[in-house]
């Protein structure tokens, strides 16, 4: 019976001693940032967002499609049609069959879809080691974390920690689940040149990144804040004028 008893004593211990072991193998919690959308009354900083396309085309876009955007969207980042226009034509994309039944491309216009850079999910794989690069349209929706865990995520690249098994062709990463990612830090120090003169530190260009994926997710984002606003300032409006007219209706009733 004691034997019992201790033995009992002794698994509990061990399932007290394991379980902070266990959540540490876990990724961590991604800090929370600032950013100039996080509040009520936020918006987008588009200065900042032009700053992510321009990343995403050419680092991220070697790699991962935004199916869902065409270079016309780019207007609501505040790009004006010429730049619109010229961004798009200096793309190839497809353009559908000619008459030998062969693909055609040709220069993108702003009805153009961003190109992708595979044809299909067998070769993106094929060209990075049997993993698939997600697609970035909806990326920040689509992970716990959203925007604050993509920022953690881009600069999360780290030496792994001594004894830890890494397999072959991953890379460690603080933030991301298991810690071994497929992709290759995809970012360093000076790696773009901005042309509003900003530094290009692997932390800038991942806050501008974010604000692009960010918008891209949820583009109607400031419009829906701005309604919000206005139909809680109308609901205090309405209650003020019932309030009033309660008291006017109810005036020589005592
Ligand atoms: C060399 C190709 C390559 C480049 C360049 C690249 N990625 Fe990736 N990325 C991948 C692959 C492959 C995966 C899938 C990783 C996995 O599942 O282990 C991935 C995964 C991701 C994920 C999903 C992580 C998750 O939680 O599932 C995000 C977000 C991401 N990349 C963002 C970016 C951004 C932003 C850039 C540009 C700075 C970029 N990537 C550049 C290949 C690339």
């Amino acid at each position: 019976m004691r034997a019992l008893r201790s033995l009992m004593a002794g698994i509990f211990a061990a399932g007290l001693l394991a379980a902070p072991v266990l959540a540490s193998e876990e990724a961590p919690h991604p800090p929370a940032q600032k950013w100039s959308f996080g509040s009520v009354f936020g918006t987008y900083d588009l200065a900042s967002a032009q700053r992510g396309f321009q990343v995403y085309s050419e680092v991220c876009a070697n790699c991962h499609s935004m199916r869902l955007l065409h270079y016309r969207d780019l207007a609501g980042i505040g790009f004006s049609p010429e730049q619109i226009k010229a961004i798009a034509s200096n793309v190839t994309v497809p353009m559908g069959i000619d008459d030998q039944g062969a693909p055609k491309e040709g220069k993108g216009t702003p009805a153009s879809k961003f190109r992708s850079p595979f044809p299909n999910d067998n070769a993106a794989r094929a060209a990075n080691g049997g993993a698939l690069p997600p697609d970035l349209s909806l990326i920040v929706n689509a992970r716990e974390g959203e925007y604050d865990y993509i920022f953690a995520l881009l600069t999360g690249y780290a030496e792994p920690p001594a004894k830890f098994a890494m397999q072959d062709g991953m890379n460690y990463n603080k933030y991301f689940p298991g810690h071994q990612i497929a992709m290759p830090k995809p970012l360093s120090d000076g790696q773009v040149t901005f042309a509003d003169g900003t530094s290009a530190s692997v932390e800038q260009m991942s806050r501008d990144l974010v604000m692009f994926l960010t918008w891209a997710a949820n583009p109607e984002m400031v419009e829906r804040k701005q309604m919000g606003v206005r139909i809680v300032l109308f609901l205090i409006l309405m209650t003020g004028l019932t309030y009033a007219v309660k008291r006017k209706i109810w005036a020589d009733v005592h």
